[in-house]
């Protein structure tokens, strides 16, 4: 079984056991900022497991993307440690116990996974004599292999506080004769003989911060099994996680561009290294992380600068890092779409990110030489922190890597001082900062006011443009305020608004809050915690309060296109489904006023024809002019009815069904006009390749469509009027004059070649001799590095022996052209002349020993740089000294 079967078993298992599969969350968790990524698969349902929302199901499976940050400086060491990996998990709320969970997670791993079930052993809380029983009674594992400890390895909790549990762990055995006592050691120690695959979480607490455990009203299941362990076994690479298909390409990618060979060698620990930091990597950037020096920026700084330097260890060129993001594209896309839709932004952000730090390692890395070799002669045991933190601020240089390259030297690294000054800079930049839309501060921000202040805003913006309201909340520079005046950039939260916030692909809507006393124009509207609407945007007129009746009109002219766009998306997405099969999946759209934007998955280019059909199918449905309507129901009902959905939403247990015309189903929360002849006409603008197996159209619809063909028709008639013809006639006239030009074209290239011909013989004519070798160095003109070359070329040719070097000037530019006849090139290099003489002209150039071009803008030094040449060829013929 590959990873793909692995996962796929998993689902079918637990679906077959009552669960519903959610798609895996984001690794940036929206509800909760408290937590930098998400790090386990029950993390996206906590809100279900408290009860704070409906959970969609009582049974739920997942396949979560996790990314944990402890063990970063453990990658590499060994096979196993990740930063980024993915989390099997079947969850009960509220439902089944632990009798069930252990039952299945054996019967799983000894059925369709096909364990040796004498492989595995089982540990228990000591208190746990339920779990202990199940084991031994009911699956009857023999009593020595079911070990029992204490809360430090058998009570699971996310952190210092929140939902929390005893647990029982299955580990594989590795030892010599599995599962015959006695034990060398017991599963919780790092013996190696032990390798944990699967936890069953009892979750019954809930942790406070004074340390209290406050039983849970309803007991929880929450268990967790790593994808890539279990891979490593089932596909016979114990232990060793890059051998995997998971990984494989990644790491042979490595091979291929440094030259090494991977397993056993010196370099494995910098191959691990580049492969996992890089597939974290692309990851991250995928769920919207940029590199920053802060929280979540800066873990993904640390894990591209780090990949960056072991792939300088293995000789990697730059710009190795987003190839091999690029990879993980590849291997991963098929589950996480989201990676094929942030392609761009993916081999980008890598691209500037390596780019960067290249530019300040070598300076840094001579730095931290100095004060390594200063240190060293000093007798000093270590690097002081004030180098550290300049290494850090002023070369960008993390302190991890401080450490780990001034240990590899044997020295330490004094950290208390480093995190000293870095805390005191930072006081300093938040004194000074000023209001930032910081996306995690503005989610914290409402989600806390929401928390404690209770506030909501009802959404009314399905059914008008134009609603009465109270203005709930303010919000300016960062701080709440009572009121805000013209002049000032303000966050109003109202608690009924017909504003749309930005979401599935919808934009945010723009438009006017009036009250008696003022007016606010919006810009933008953005729901950062559920159920809470703010618009932003500035107080143009007088001054809005807190509590004041508002009017909220949103842009009508703008919101009526976005919604011809979102309809239409609708409908292309089903014609791309019927004319080219269910192969097409949405990996992304972008629906606003101007156009639409939807990506989809494919595995080729669509043909001409089929875009045509495409477009014919969606304007087929437009003049249908059928009903346009949304249903809430159950999640279960939605996707069993085959609406469509995207995979990285997560949907709560009621949710809008938009039902467009007989073809058109999807689970979606935008607005929608309300019948499919409301879009007008929708015209496909564009089709291109956004990445591997990735398409994107393009398109138009309402207004934009009439704009499309009006332009469209006005840039037909001015090149008709140009070429005086009707425009009908415009595509002949346009072949007649294409290959009226191929003729004049190739006249006029027989008439230069001829010239060129008299030229180089007049040229050949004028050869010095320099001690038997013939030598011609001229200015011929008006010429460009192409013409030189095929000039000097040309006289080459004709010298028998000998050196040519022409120098020409086209525009603002000068050019050079050198070319050695064979039989010389031991002696003089082509090549060389031009990289000695180009710096002359302030440029540069290269080629072959015998030909090469170059080119600067320094016109007034072309014949320095000529006597430069000929004095380099005579030095090597009167002199006879070596070659150029
Ligand atoms: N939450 C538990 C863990 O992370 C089981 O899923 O190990």
């Amino acid at each position: 079984m590959d990873s793909s079967a692995i996962r796929d078993a998993f689902f079918s298992f637990f679906e077959g056991r009552g669960h519903v599969r959610l798609p895996s969350a984001p690794l940036v968790l929206k509800d909760d900022p408290s937590v930098l990524f998400t790090s386990a698969g029950m993390q996206p349902l906590v809100p279900y497991f408290t009860g704070r929302k409906q959970p969609p199901a009582k049974r739920i499976v997942t396949v979560q993307k996790v990314l944990r940050t402890s063990d970063i400086d453990e990658v590499g060491h060994d096979g196993y440690h990740q930063t980024f990996w993915e989390m099997l998990g079947n969850f009960s709320i509220g439902d089944y116990w632990k009798s069930e969970s252990l039952q299945w997670s054996w019967e799983l791993l000894t059925g369709p996974f096909g364990f040796d079930g004498d492989r595995l052993v089982a540990t228990v809380h000591t208190s746990d004599d339920e779990a202990y029983d199940i084991w031994t009674r009911q699956i009857k594992l023999p009593p020595h292999r079911v070990f029992r400890l204490g809360d430090a390895a058998n009570f699971w909790t996310p952190g210092p506080t929140g939902l929390c549990g005893p647990d029982s762990e299955i580990f594989i055995d590795t030892g010599p004769q599995p599962g015959v006592p006695p034990h060398a050691c017991d599963p919780s120690e790092s013996c190696g003989r032990y390798v944990e695959i699967w936890n069953n979480v009892f979750q019954q607490y809930d942790r406070q911060a004074d340390g209290r455990l406050v039983p849970l009203s309803k007991k929880n299941i929450d268990t967790g099994a790593g994808l890539e362990r279990i891979t490593q076994v089932l596909e016979g690479v114990p232990g060793d996680t890059f051998r995997t298909d998971l990984f494989r390409p990644i790491v042979e990618k490595i091979e291929q561009l440094a030259h090494v060979a991977y397993g056993g060698g010196e370099a494995d620990r910098s191959i691990r290294i580049v492969a996992e930091h890089s597939r974290a990597a692309t990851f991250l950037i995928a769920d919207g992380i940029d590199p920053s020096n802060e929280g979540r920026g800066y873990v993904l700084r640390r894990l591209i600068r780090r990949a960056a330097l072991h792939a300088r260890k293995l000789g990697l060129q730059t710009g190795s890092i987003p190839q091999l993001g690029l990879v993980s594209v590849r291997v991963m896309q098929g589950h996480y779409h989201e990676l094929a839709t942030h392609r761009e932004r993916i081999v980008q952000t890598l691209e500037n990110e390596e780019h960067k730090f290249e530019q300040t390692l070598s300076s840094g890395l001579d730095q931290l030489n100095g004060a390594i070799g200063a240190a060293r002669s000093a007798g000093r045991g270590g690097i002081d922190g004030d180098t550290a933190f300049r290494l850090y601020d002023t070369f960008g240089f993390p302190v991890e890597m401080t450490r780990e390259l001034a240990g590899a030297a044997g020295l330490r690294v004094d950290e208390g001082r480093y995190r000293d000054l870095l805390e005191e800079q930072r006081a300093r930049s938040r004194a000074s900062a000023k209001f930032s839309q910081d996306a995690m501060r503005f989610g914290q921000f409402y989600e806390h006011l929401r928390e404690r202040e209770g506030v909501r805003s009802v959404f009314t913006g399905y059914d008008e443009l134009g609603s009465e309201g109270t203005i709930l909340w303010l919000a300016s520079t960062g701080t709440s305020v009572e009121e805000a005046r013209e002049g000032s950039e303000v966050e109003i939260v109202l608690d009924r608004t017909p504003f749309y916030a930005e979401g599935g692909g919808q934009v945010g809507d723009r438009g006017h809050i009036t009250t008696s006393e003022g007016r606010a124009m919006v810009a933008d509207t953005q729901t950062p915690a559920p159920d809470v609407t703010v618009m932003i945007g500035t107080v143009v007129d007088g001054v809005l309060r807190v509590g004041a009746r508002a009017h909220a009109e949103v842009d009508a002219a703008l919101r009526r296109a976005t919604m011809r766009n979102h309809t239409g998306t609708h409908l292309l997405h089903a014609a791309l489904r019927r004319v080219l099969g269910e192969e097409v999946h949405q990996a992304g759209s972008l629906v606003h006023a101007p156009n639409l934007r939807f990506d989809f998955t494919l595995g080729r280019a669509p043909t001409r024809d089929e875009l045509r059909r495409v477009e014919d199918e969606v304007n087929a449905a437009i003049l249908a002019n059928a009903d346009v309507h949304a249903d809430l129901v159950p999640l279960q009902d939605a996707l069993a009815s085959g609406a469509q959905h995207l995979f990285d939403e997560k949907y709560g247990a009621e949710v809008r069904v938009v039902q467009a015309g007989p073809t058109s189903r999807e689970l979606c929360g935008g607005t929608h006009c309300r019948a499919t002849g409301d879009v007008g006409l929708l015209l496909i603008t564009k089709e291109e390749s956004v990445g591997a197996g990735i398409r994107r159209i393009e398109a138009v619809t309402g207004e934009g469509a009439l704009a499309d063909v009006r332009a469209l028709r006005e840039r037909m008639e001015r090149a008709a009027q140009t070429l005086r013809v009707p425009p009908e006639r415009l595509p002949e006239a346009v072949e007649q004059l294409a290959q009226q030009r191929q003729r004049v074209e190739k006249e006029l290239d027989a008439a230069r070649r001829a010239g060129m011909d008299t030229s180089a013989v007049r040229l050949v004519a004028k050869a010095e001799t320099v001690d038997g070798t013939r030598l011609v160095v001229a200015d011929v003109g008006d010429a460009d590095a192409e013409h030189l070359r095929a000039l000097s070329d040309k006289v080459r040719d004709q010298l028998g022996s000998g050196v040519v070097v022409l120098g020409g000037i086209r525009g603002e530019r000068a050019a050079l052209a050198v070319g050695v006849t064979k039989d010389l090139t031991p002696r003089v290099n082509a090549d060389a002349i031009v990289k000695q003489v180009a710096p002359i002209i302030g440029g540069s150039g290269g080629g072959r020993p015998q030909s090469a071009t170059g080119g600067g803008r320094e016109i007034a030094r072309l014949a320095e740089a000529l006597d430069a040449a000929r004095g380099i060829v005579r030095d090597h013929f009167d002199g006879g000294r070596g070659s150029a």
